[in-house]
Parts: C-alpha cells; sequence; structure tokens
C-alpha cells in the first residue's frame, strides 16, 4: 500500500474520538477536558479533549500495532529509515536510549566533546568509558564547531574495540560538515554511528538545505521535531537504518525511559509535523527563504554586529548575529528583548535567530527595534573580550576515573581558582546551550577557570555551578 504523506492517521484518529464525546471512566483526571479550573480553561480547552490514554482504538506507544504503528511508518517512509520511533522525552531520551543500546558497562564509546548534555547523561547511565574527540575552533565563525575528520581517525585507530561513534550535527548555529566522510571511516571498523541531529529535523527538505545524517548513512539518528518543525515542545523522532545496532535494543530503553503514559497531543503533533514537511511546496519555500534573507539584510543594519555568511554547509534558515568585539552580547540581547523580540540562543560573542518555516511578517517591529537598539549601542561601554580558543587542548582525551569510581567519591564546592587541578563532580554547562565547558569527571585547567570567570562577568549562567559555593571537585573520600 501506498502511505500517502497528507495523512495524519492518529492526529484524525484522536479527533474522530473526541467528537464522540465519550464517557470517561479512565485517566486523565480532566475527563476530557471536563474538569479545568478557572482561567485553564481559556487556555487548555481545545487540546484536552485530545489528551487521552491507551484506549482499545488508540493504540500503545510501547506495543505500536494500529494506529501508532501506522504513524510511525508513515514517519520511517518520508525520512527514508528502516524504522522510526515516536519520542515523547525530546532528543534527550532519544540521546539517552541510542547510547545505552550501543554499550555495556565498560566499553568505549567515541563521542564529540561538544556534545548535549543528554550524551553526557547517557556515557553515565550506561557507565561507558567514553574517549572525547575535540571539536576544532572555526575563525570563519568565531566558536567550536566539529571535530576534525583527523581527530576521528586517530581515535578510530586508537580505539578499534569502540562501540559507537557519536556526533552532533548540524550544531546549533545550523552548521554541518562532511559527516559521510566520518560515517565511513567508522563503518570501515564496524563501529556504528550516532547521531543527534536535534536541529536537522527539517534537512528531509533536501536543496538548500544540507543532507540529513540518515541520508549519509548514519545508523541512529535522533531529531527534536519541535525544534524547527511545527510539533509540541519534547515531541522528537529517533529513526534508525542500521545492521549494527538492533532495533530491539533501542525499543527496549526507550521502553525503560519514556513514561507510560505518553502524550496523544505530543504524539500526534509528531503526526501533523511530519505531514507538514511532507507537503511543503516548493513556492512556499521559495517565499520563505526570501523572508529569511529580509530579516538577515534588516539584522544586519544593528550597529557593532555583522550577520555571519551562509554557505552550502549552513541550515540557511538559522541567522547568527556576530557581536563585535567591545560589545557585551547580553546588551545586544536586551536590545530585542525589550522589544518583545526573543533570539534563541546567545552566547559571550554570538546571538542565534531561528527563522520559520513559514514567511516573518512583523518586518515593520523588527526594523524599528534595531533603529533604536542603534540609539543605544552608540552609548554602551566597552567589555573585556573572552579568549577561548585553547579550551581543548587535548584532542582526544578520556576521563580521569570511571563513572563507577566516581560515584564511589565524596566531593566538596571548592571556588574556583582552588578548584584548578582537581576532578569535576558536575558537570559545569553554560545554558543554553546545554553543552559542558567542564566534563563530570575531567580535571578542571587554568583555561576552563579564565573562560568561566568571563563568562560570569558577562552574566552568563551555568547549571550545576553556584556562584556563592563554587565547583564541585571529587574529595577521594565518601
Ligand atoms: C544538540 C542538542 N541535542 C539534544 C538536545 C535536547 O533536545 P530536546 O530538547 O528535544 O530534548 C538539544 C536541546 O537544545 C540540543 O541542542
Amino acid at each position: 500500500m501506498k502511505r500517502v504523506q497528507q495523512q495524519m492517521p492518529l492526529f484524525q484518529r484522536l479527533t474522530e474520538f473526541a467528537d464522540r464525546q465519550t464517557m470517561s471512566f479512565h485517566v486523565p483526571g480532566h475527563k476530557n477536558g471536563i474538569i479545568v479550573p478557572g482561567n485553564a480553561q481559556r487556555f487548555f480547552h481545545s487540546i484536552l479533549p485530545i489528551d487521552m490514554t491507551e484506549l482499545p482504538e488508540l493504540d500503545d506507544l510501547h506495543a505500536p500495532r494500529e494506529v501508532i504503528a501506522e504513524a510511525e511508518a508513515l514517519t520511517s517512509d518520508y525520512f527514508h529509515a528502516d524504522h522510526s520511533f515516536f519520542l515523547i522525552g525530546g532528543s534527550t531520551v532519544g540521546n539517552l536510549a541510542m547510547v545505552l543500546a550501543a554499550c555495556s558497562p565498560g566499553e568505549k564509546i567515541i563521542i564529540q566533546r561538544n556534545s548535549h548534555k543528554s550524551m553526557m547523561n547517557g556515557l553515565e547511565l550506561a557507565n561507558a568509558s567514553p574517549v572525547f574527540i575535540a571539536p576544532e575552533y572555526d575563525e570563519a565563525v568565531d566558536r567550536y564547531t566539529h571535530p576534525s575528520v583527523e581527530t576521528l581517525e586517530e581515535a578510530l585507530e586508537n580505539n578499534p574495540d569502540a562501540k559507537a561513534v557519536v556526533l552532533t550535527y548540524p550544531d546549533y548555529f545550523g552548521n554541518t560538515y562532511d559527516i559521510q566522510k566520518m560515517i565511513d571511516l567508522a563503518h570501515a571498523y564496524q563501529i556504528p554511528v550516532l547521531v543527534d541531529e536535534a536541529h536537522g529535523v527539517h534537512f528531509s527538505l533536501g536543496d538548500p538545505f544540507p543532507a540529513s545524517a540518515l541520508d549519509l548513512g548514519a545508523d541512529v539518528v535522533v531529531q527534536s521535531a519541535h525544534k524547527m518543525a511545527p510539533a509540541m515542545t519534547m515531541a522528537s523522532y529517533l529513526h534508525m537504518n542500521s545492521l549494527l545496532i538492533a532495533k530491539e535494543r533501542v525499543a527496549h530503553y526507550l521502553h525503560m525511559l519514556q513514561s507510560s503514559s505518553p502524550s496523544y497531543p505530543l504524539m500526534a503533533s509528531l503526526d501533523i509535523a511530519r505531514a507538514f514537511l511532507a507537503t511543503l511546496t516548493s513556492d512556499r519555500l521559495t517565499a520563505i527563504f526570501k523572508s529569511a534573507a529580509r530579516v538577515r539584510g534588516i539584522l544586519q543594519t544593528l550597529d557593532g554586529c555583522t550577520v555571519l555568511p551562509v554557505t552550502e554547509k549552513d541550515d540557511p534558515l538559522k541567522i547568527t548575529l556576530h557581536v563585535k568585539q567591545g560589545i557585551s552580547s547580553s546588551e545586544v540581547a536586551n536590545i530585542f528583548e525589550q522589544a518583545d523580540i526573543y533570539p534563541e540562543l546567545i552566547t559571550h560573542n554570538q546571538l542565534l535567530f531561528i527563522h520559520g518555516l513559514a514567511p516573518f511578517n512583523n518586518l515593520a517591529e523588527l526594523k524599528k527595534a534595531i533603529e533604536s537598539g542603534n540609539e543605544q549601542l552608540k552609548i554602551s561601554t566597552n567589555h573585556d573580550t573572552i579568549e577561548i580558543t585553547e579550551l581543548f587542548p587535548q584532542k582526544i582525551q578520556g576521563l580521569v576515573m570511571s563513572y563507577q569510581a566516581m560515584n564511589e567519591q565524596g566531593y566538596i564546592a571548592t571556588p574556583l581558582k582552588e578548584a584548578i587541578g582537581k576532578v569535576a563532580a558536575e558537570a559545569v554547562i553554560p545554558y543554553p546551550p546545554g553543552i559542558p565547558l567542564i566534563l563530570k569527571g575531567e580535571k578542571i585547567n587554568i583555561a576552563h577557570i579564565l573562560v568561566m570567570e568571563q563568562f560570569i562577568q558577562q552574566g552568563i549562567t551555568f547549571q550545576n555551578y553556584d556562584i556563592d559555593k563554587g565547583i564541585n571537585v571529587y574529595t577521594g573520600v565518601r
């Protein structure tokens, strides 16, 4: 049977079921949206009637046989996967499951050093032995991007017994690289490649978007449908195309990690997001790209900043404003926030704006915000620049001790300067983007501390770091 991509079987089944106005003697407690207190009615009334539970006609995410199986099959057809799983815990749960599926305690995993924290948590849960490969600093975009092919090649030569290679593609800013070469290298050792493609669900739309890692031979690919496609927050996909990793192992960990009462609105939004992507016309895409170019042009007129150019390796819907030396990125962010314009991400030197998959219609407001911003920036003061190009002196690096050994140690909060030379008991993570600056189990060095001090000065916040107490470091005793 040819599967028709316009169809949204799960969403449709839910709406039909809701229209029957059945009597609920089951969970959830809002009883098909009847019990909703006060003002919550205003916002929740339309969605709660499809917030169902595993009734006979509605299938079961953990053993899909019917309408969820059909929706997942349409998804795998569209994304060219052997199998696609619906995720209701974000790419976070997909990353955890694929790492757990790939390795057993003590086994090696070669992993990009600047991976999302969910990957690091996956390593710890799996009690894996990570081999971190450091990203390169790309002067052209003034930030760390991805590891080089040579670094991966060396890591593979030294660790041919690794159970997986874990990469992030694209990065948060939509930047990609020659992942196909890396996939081929890993496959030459029969090592599977797991890809965190959280920011690339729309690469399925084809040129001029970069290719999806799934089409380039990756074994497992996780995508946050909610980041670039119109799915609800947390709704994500895990796709598989692998002879090296068993689908059953991934399913096993998804069963363990995902709720036993998965949200039907989230799952239906995955159906909707896939149909949306599959039916976007080329005319509509042209209008979207024109709009992105216009937004880019307007942002370019902000003083003290430049918009980074888009190459064929970049997602054309990601617009990065690079803040010139001497100007604080949080001051620039403030200009936008005063006008109720919120970028996705602010780092010490860049602001990321994500253009949606529809033309943006508020150009006049954006222009106005920039004009008033240009007035304010004229009177802004100078700030120190942050030097981060030497952050990862070692290209290939393990942890100082195993996760098991870490578990058996005590730890204490220590002021920044005194933490140098000690082993971090918790990852230190500037948020967003949620990528650790210091890894749990890594020896803290002077470069880490200098960068942290400068980040703090610029008002960048960290997870797992209490400015009054310091960094948690291992003490050797419990
Ligand atoms: C690279 C990367 N991977 C994974 C995640 C987690 O995705 P989710 O929010 O879908 O759990 C994020 C979140 O920002 C991310 O940036």
